[in-house]
C-alpha cells in the first residue's frame, strides 16, 4: 500500500503513474491505451485552448468493505459527456469506452484506492479536448480523450458539518440560453471570480440564481442546491441552466423510494427560504454538504443548524453513502465494479 494520510485529503491533484488516453482522427477513435505520461502533447492552436471547445467529467470510484472496488453510476457520466459533446460539436466518446477507460485506470492505479471507512474516495476526472491545427472559430478535426485520476478527501471544508454559502447578484456562471447544463470549462471560468469573491469572505461557495430574473435559485458553483421542507418534501431546482447532477437525480430517487419523501423538481425562490427546515448542496465532489447558512444580500439566512447536520439530510447521506461503499443494496444498475 501507498505511504498517504488518506484520512486528511483535502480536494487536491496528485499525479498517479496511469492516464488513459485515446485519440479521435479521420472521423474515428483510436483504441486507447494507458500512459505513464502526465502531460498532454497538443497543437498551440488547439480549439480548446483559444474557444474553450472542452468538455469534463467528474466520478468516484469507492472501495468496500471487503477490499473489492466499484464505480457509482458511470453510465450516466458517459451520457452526460455526450450531451456536452453534442452541445460544443464535439465526437462522443462511447458509453462503453467511457467506462472501460474508467476501469482501466481505477485497476492501474488501485493502491491509490483509498482504504474502506477512510472517508477518502478515488476520484476520476475524464476530459475531452478538441486539438489540432485550427485558427477559425470552428469545431476541431481531431480530440483527446483522457481519464486520469486521484485520491480525494471532502470538497467544502466542512464535510458533513455545514458551511456557509453567499447569493452572487453581480454574476452569473451561465446565460439563459447558454451551456450551464454542459460541464464545459468555461462555466468554471466564469465562476472564478465570484467563488473568489465568496472564498475571501469565508464562504464556501456562491449560490448562483436564474440568469433571466435573478429570482430563483439556480445551484452552487460546483454541485446542485437541495432544501427539506417541514412538510417532507424534498426540493430542488428545475432549470435548463443548470447542471445535470447525477448525485442529485440519485437523491431525488433515493427520497421518494427510500425516506418515503415527497422528491420535487421545482422553482426555489430566494425570497422563500423559510420554506426549508434543511438544505444542503449536493454533486460527486461536494457529495452532500449542508448548508448552514445563505448571505442573501443583508440577510443571512439560517437552515436547520450552522453547526449540526439536520436528521433529513443526513438519513440522505447514509443512504447514498451507504450505497456508494457497497454497505446498502443499490437500486438496479446503479453499481459497476472494477475486475482487480
Ligand atoms: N453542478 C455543478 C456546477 C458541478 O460542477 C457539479 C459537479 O459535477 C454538480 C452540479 C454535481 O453533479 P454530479 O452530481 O453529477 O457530480
Ligand atoms: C464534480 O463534483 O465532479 C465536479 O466536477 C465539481 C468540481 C468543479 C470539482
Amino acid at each position: 500500500m501507498v505511504d498517504i494520510d488518506w484520512e486528511n485529503l483535502g480536494f487536491n491533484y496528485m499525479k498517479l503513474p496511469f492516464r488513459y488516453l485515446s485519440y479521435y482522427k479521420d472521423g474515428q477513435w483510436d483504441e486507447g491505451r494507458l500512459s505513464d505520461d502526465a502531460l498532454l502533447h497538443l497543437s498551440e492552436s488547439s480549439p480548446a485552448l483559444h474557444y474553450g471547445q472542452q468538455a469534463f467529467e467528474g466520478l468516484k470510484a469507492y472501495r468496500t468493505k471487503s477490499g473489492a472496488i466499484q464505480l457509482f453510476r458511470p453510465n450516466k457520466n458517459a451520457e452526460r459527456l455526450q450531451k456536452t459533446a453534442d452541445r460544443l460539436m464535439m465526437p462522443h466518446v462511447p458509453t462503453d469506452k467511457f467506462i472501460k477507460a474508467c476501469q482501466a485506470v481505477v485497476k492501474a492505479n488501485q493502491e491509490f484506492v483509498p482504504p474502506y471507512e477512510s472517508g477518502a474516495t478515488l476520484y476520476l476526472r475524464p476530459l475531452l479536448i478538441g486539438v489540432g491545427d485550427i485558427i477559425g472559430v470552428q469545431p476541431a478535426n481531431e480530440y483527446i480523450f483522457t481519464v486520469f485520476a486521484m485520491p480525494v478527501g471532502p470538497y467544502f471544508k466542512g464535510g458533513l458539518a455545514p458551511t456557509n454559502f453567499v447569493v452572487s447578484y453581480d454574476y452569473d456562471r451561465a446565460a439563459p440560453l447558454g451551456t450551464g447544463a454542459a460541464k464545459v470549462g468555461g462555466n468554471y471560468a466564469a465562476s472564478l471570480l465570484p467563488g473568489h469573491y465568496a472564498h475571501t469572505q469565508q464562504f464556501s461557495d456562491v449560490i448562483y440564481l436564474d440568469p433571466a430574473t435573478h429570482l430563483k435559485i439556480e445551484e452552487v458553483g460546483s454541485a446542485n442546491f437541495f432544501g427539506i421542507t417541514s412538510a417532507g418534501e424534498f426540493v430542488t431546482p428545475l432549470s435548463p441552466s443548470i447542471l445535470p447532477s447525477i448525485t442529485k437525480y440519485s437523491l431525488l430517487e433515493l427520497a421518494k423510494t427510500r425516506l418515503g419523501l415527497e422528491a420535487i423538481e421545482g422553482d426555489v425562490y430566494i425570497d422563500e427560504l423559510d420554506r426549508f427546515t434543511e438544505a444542503g448542496a449536493c454533486g460527486t465532489a461536494a457529495v452532500i454538504s449542508p448548508i448552514g447558512g445563505i448571505q442573501n444580500k443583508d440577510d443571512f439566512h439560517v437552515f436547520y443548524s450552522e453547526t449540526k447536520v439536520g436528521p433529513i439530510t443526513q438519513r440522505l447521506y447514509d443512504e447514498l453513502v451507504g450505497i456508494q461503499f457497497g454497505d446498502i443494496l443499490a437500486p438496479k444498475g446503479w453499481i459497476y465494479p472494477v475486475e482487480i
